[in-house]
């Protein structure tokens, strides 16, 4: 059976070229036995008609609140809340600019703003459109509220050019949804019913009530893999030194600031979490004394006494029970391995994800990461460069071995 049958679907199109193939999306969700239920935006109506798609899906096509001449009102509320899944194929630019920034100036946009339901948006527009650091920071946003994309294809577009932002096909679009709905029932998520804690970003040791010592990590990499646990079913909570990343939805925050509020807020949760993933870049030494009053220049010179911090990694290994799985991150300039490894036995991890400098597109602030993982037993998993999301995603994929072997 597919895993479409009886769900109800509330299927978004969008004034794009690509509407003419929202008709064949309509006829084969309805082959999988889905109940259809188009939204269209007004600009959608002048690529297709609402004839059409009511045909095929057998039921009227909503474009506005109300129907001027018998006052009939579409409760968009109750259609985002009755919906099992939203997919909006194809997105306009325009309609992906109005979901992430929460505009509601028709129906379709209020549907998606009252929806609990997954969300699924498959982007069609010409390729600068589509490369425009609008655009991708407004993909941004919405996949940071757990809506997930079904990726453009590459190919002729309508103005002509050749290019990526050219609609899913539709039996694309229909595999992808597949997919996930048989993925979403959520005992079927391998991390449904764990607890996990994940550190990101740096951290903030203050010197004066203006200066601190900090680093340049960004957190991507931390926020990344919280969000992947989050999507395999865990309940994660994420503890962040100052990052500027936005915070998946779903994610529990504790933002902190030094070393030792970081230690403290894991200390809190370590002991109910079963997955502990340490990616922030915690800093090893901190002043000896905070001054609470700006520090004035007098001398040529000036040192500043620091004393290391606590090793909050080694600390929680030295914690950790038979049922708990607890990766680190290594961050090495030479001999990578050998000190991988080192610190893998040292600080008692079930793996350790190693981060070279000497790999182009890896470490800090960078969307992409090249890791090698090295497990207990010293087995290594080398991995290409790929962005910090399909890492997070293979970083996850060991979690999960690492738990069917307890
Ligand atoms: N870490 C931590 N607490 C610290 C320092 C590091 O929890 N005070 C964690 C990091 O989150 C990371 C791992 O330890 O998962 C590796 O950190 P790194 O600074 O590379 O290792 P160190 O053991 O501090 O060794 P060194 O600085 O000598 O390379």
């Amino acid at each position: 059976m597919s895993s479409l049958q009886g769900k109800n679907i509330v299927l978004g199109v969008c004034g794009s070229i690509a509407a003419y193939k929202s008709a064949l999306l309509v006829r084969l969700l309805i082959h999988e036995g889905a109940s259809v239920r188009v939204i269209m935006t007004p600009d959608a109506t002048e690529f297709i008609t609402p004839l059409t798609l009511a045909t095929l899906s057998k039921q009227p096509v909503l474009v506005d609140y109300f129907d001027p001449k018998t006052g009939e009102w579409s409760n968009h509320v109750q259609i985002g809340l009755d919906a099992d899944l939203i997919v909006i194929a194809p997105a306009s630019a325009n309609t992906l600019a109005k979901m992430a920034n929460g505009l509601c100036d028709n129906l379709l946009a209020a549907v998606y703003l009252s929806a609990k339901c997954p969300v699924y948006f498959a982007p069609a527009m010409d390729l600068d459109m589509w490369k425009h650091p609008a655009t991708k920071r407004n993909i941004s946003l919405l996949q940071s509220y757990g809506n997930q994309i079904i990726p453009p294809g590459n190919g002729e577009l309508a103005s002509g050019l050749s290019g990526e932002g050219r609609l899913a096909e539709p039996e694309e679009i229909i595999a992808f949804l597949q997919q996930q709905s048989s993925e979403q029932n959520e005992g079927d998520k391998p991390f449904s019913g764990l607890k996990a804690l994940v550190t990101a970003g740096p951290t903030y040791e203050a010197i004066d009530p203006v200066r601190f010592i900090g680093n340049h990590s960004s957190g991507k990499m931390g926020y990344a893999v919280a969000k992947r646990l989050r999507d395999l079913g865990a309940m994660v909570t994420l503890v962040s030194g100052p990052s500027h990343e936005i915070v998946p939805e779903g994610v529990d925050l504790i933002k902190v600031q030094s070393a030792a509020e970081m230690l403290a807020a894991c200390q809190d949760h370590f002991q109910s979490s079963d997955i502990v993933v340490m990616s922030a870049a915690v800093a090893d030494y901190t002043p000896n004394e905070y001054v609470d009053q700006k520090i004035k220049k007098i001398e040529d010179s000036f040192s500043l006494p620091l004393k290391r911090t606590t090793d909050i990694l080694a600390t929680l290994g030295q914690q950790k029970t038979d049922q708990q799985t607890l990766v680190g991150f290594a961050l090495e300039t030479n001999d990578e391995l050998a000190n991988a490894k080192s610190k893998l036995a040292r600080k008692n991890l079930d793996f350790i994800v190693l981060n070279s400098t000497n790999d182009a597109g890896a470490g800090f602030s960078t969307d992409t990461n090249h890791i090698t993982i090295i497990e207990r037993d010293g087995q290594e998993h080398r991995y290409e460069l790929k962005s910090k999301d399909a890492v997070a995603s293979d970083i996850c994929e060991h979690v999960l071995a690492h738990r069917h072997s307890l």
